[in-house]
């Protein structure tokens, strides 16, 4: 194993030392040169043996892209022939065997073909014969980019496409590359590209499309050029409508607060421009506006009544709009000495447990009152809305739960005041509501989210 391996290392240091001596004779650092018009360029060729030595013979040919080939240049060790058509464009000095053009041009392009005959004057009449292909172009340095949108003022999301367009003064071969908010952007569904990425159409925009443009423009003898950078503004919204309390107990879209107490509801959605914001009441099937703007102020005594709201938020330019609907019931939090509004599931274990164990000495006084009692009743009504399920845009944040599609509807539960079968009450919503003389009615109402309909005005 070692051995072979010693084997081979060796087999290889030959085979290197051989190739080394075999094809080192001249050297080109590059056989790729990008040059730049007007400019000179240098067709860099290192010797690796001594002149002085040997005899040369050589010719520098160009083939041009379309294929057709010149022979630039005969030389030997002491005289060149260069033709007479390129005789001031380029510059050899034998016995260096570099070629320089001096001022290059489109037509410099192409492949140049170099082709050396040595004879070192120890081994006369061994001629060894060296060639090298060296490839150029020549390119129009990138000027800085410029970028113009269309169209130039702001759009409105799922309307509107935009093309955003980048160009150059001067430059060849230019490669061009968008960037938003400075991440490359990359062909898409609504992301789509010229041939040579100087123009960029986005179709149809949409919210995330909104931030800040610029382009990039760069060939292979410029280092990439910035555009200034362009804001695409998108009108879009609606979204993510929600309302919020930082008072009251809320279960699901359901607010429950103490009587008397003032309640600020917040409702709030993502949307360019800001939204215009309605309060609506529903009563008795009758809609009516309340307030306007983002903030709904409630003081309610009513007690045990279930109130429905409904947040309207509107987009005067997109004319989209969304709702969100919630349930204000009053009812007495707590003991109605201090209100613990704020932690619906801060209920303490001493009190569940206290409720508890009234519960367990109630059924048992109930069990033995029971022959002589009519039977009690415990409703349980699902109301199914009226609309139907319409597709939702955005579910409602509001939704205290992921997906609960089945769960929409009024909850009632009904409770006739010392008649009740407390068996089927659990001690949890006996510990919420504690003094459940006072409790007729508790409706627990899972909102659903109202389908968004356009609308032009919001009060209709
Ligand atoms: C050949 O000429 C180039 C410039 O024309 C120079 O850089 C290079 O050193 C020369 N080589 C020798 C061996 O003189
Ligand atoms: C002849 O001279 C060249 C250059 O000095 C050298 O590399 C080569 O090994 C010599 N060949 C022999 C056979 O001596
Ligand atoms: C946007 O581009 C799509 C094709 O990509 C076209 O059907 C639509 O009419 C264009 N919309 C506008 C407003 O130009
Ligand atoms: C990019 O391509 C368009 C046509 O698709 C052409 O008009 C434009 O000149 C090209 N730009 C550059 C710099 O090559
Ligand atoms: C255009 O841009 C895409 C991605 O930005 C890139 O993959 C592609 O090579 C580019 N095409 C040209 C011709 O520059
Ligand atoms: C409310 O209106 C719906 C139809 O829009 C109707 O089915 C329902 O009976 C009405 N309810 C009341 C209490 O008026
Ligand atoms: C849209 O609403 C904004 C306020 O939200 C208002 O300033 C603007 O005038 C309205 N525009 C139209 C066209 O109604």
């Amino acid at each position: 194993m070692e051995a072979t391996g010693r084997t081979a290392l060796f087999v290889c240091s030959v085979l290197f030392f051989l190739t080394e001596i075999n094809s080192e004779f001249i050297h080109i650092p590059s056989l790729v040169l990008h040059g730049i018009e007007g400019k000179p360029l240098l067709l860099f060729v290192e010797t690796r043996f001594p002149l002085e030595e040997a005899e040369i013979q050589g010719t520098w040919s160009h083939t041009k892209p379309s294929g057709t080939r010149t022979t630039l240049v005969t030389f030997t060790k002491q005289t060149a022939i260069i033709d007479m058509m390129y005789r001031n464009h380029l510059l050899f000095r034998e016995p260096n065997v570099s070629l320089r053009i001096r001022e290059l041009d489109k037509d410099d392009e192409g492949d140049y073909h170099l082709s050396l005959n040595i004879e070192f004057h120890n081994k006369t009449g061994l001629v060894v014969k060296k060639e090298r292909t060296v490839r150029v172009t020549v390119d129009v340095p990138v000027s800085t980019p410029v970028i113009v949108k269309s169209p130039s003022h702001a759009v409105i999301e799922d309307k509107a496409n935009v093309t955003w367009t980048c160009s150059v003064q001067r430059g060849t071969r230019v490669v061009f590359q968008w960037l938003r908010d400075n991440v490359a952007l990359a062909p898409s569904d609504r992301y789509h590209f010229s041939q040579n990425n100087s123009t960029l159409l986005i179709s149809p925009v949409q919210k995330e499309d909104k931030g800040n443009y610029r382009c990039l423009a760069s060939n292979w003898v410029t280092q990439v050029q910035h555009s200034r950078p362009m804001d695409l503004t998108v009108y879009y919204g609606p979204y993510n409508l929600e309302v919020n309390s930082g008072q009251g107990l809320r279960t699901g879209e359901v607010f429950t607060i103490n009587p008397g107490e003032l309640v600020f509801f917040e409702c709030q959605a993502d949307s360019n421009p800001p939204n215009s914001y309605v309060w609506i009441s529903k009563r008795h099937n009758a809609t009516q506006i309340i307030t306007e703007g983002p903030r709904l102020e409630v003081r309610s005594y009513r007690l045990a009544q279930a109130e429905e709201y409904l947040c309207r938020a509107f987009n005067n330019v997109t004319q989209k709009q969304d709702e969100a609907q919630f349930t204000l019931v009053v009812a007495s939090l707590g003991t109605g000495k201090e209100k613990h509004t704020q932690d619906a599931g801060s209920v303490s274990p001493l009190a569940a447990i206290t409720v508890c164990s009234l519960f367990v000495i109630g059924c048992m006084l109930l069990f033995f009152l029971r022959r002589s009692c009519h039977p009690k009743k415990v409703l349980m009504n699902i109301y199914n809305r009226p609309f139907s399920e319409q597709k939702r845009p955005h579910r409602s944040a509001l939704a205290g739960h992921e997906d609960a599609t089945e769960d929409f509807g009024i909850y009632e539960f009904v409770s006739i005041p010392g008649k009740m079968d407390s068996a089927q009450a659990s001690c949890r919503s006996l510990s919420r509501l504690e003094s459940i003389q006072d409790m007729h009615t508790t409706i627990y109402d899972v909102i659903r989210h109202v389908p968004e309909t356009p609308s032009h005005s919001l009060l209709n």
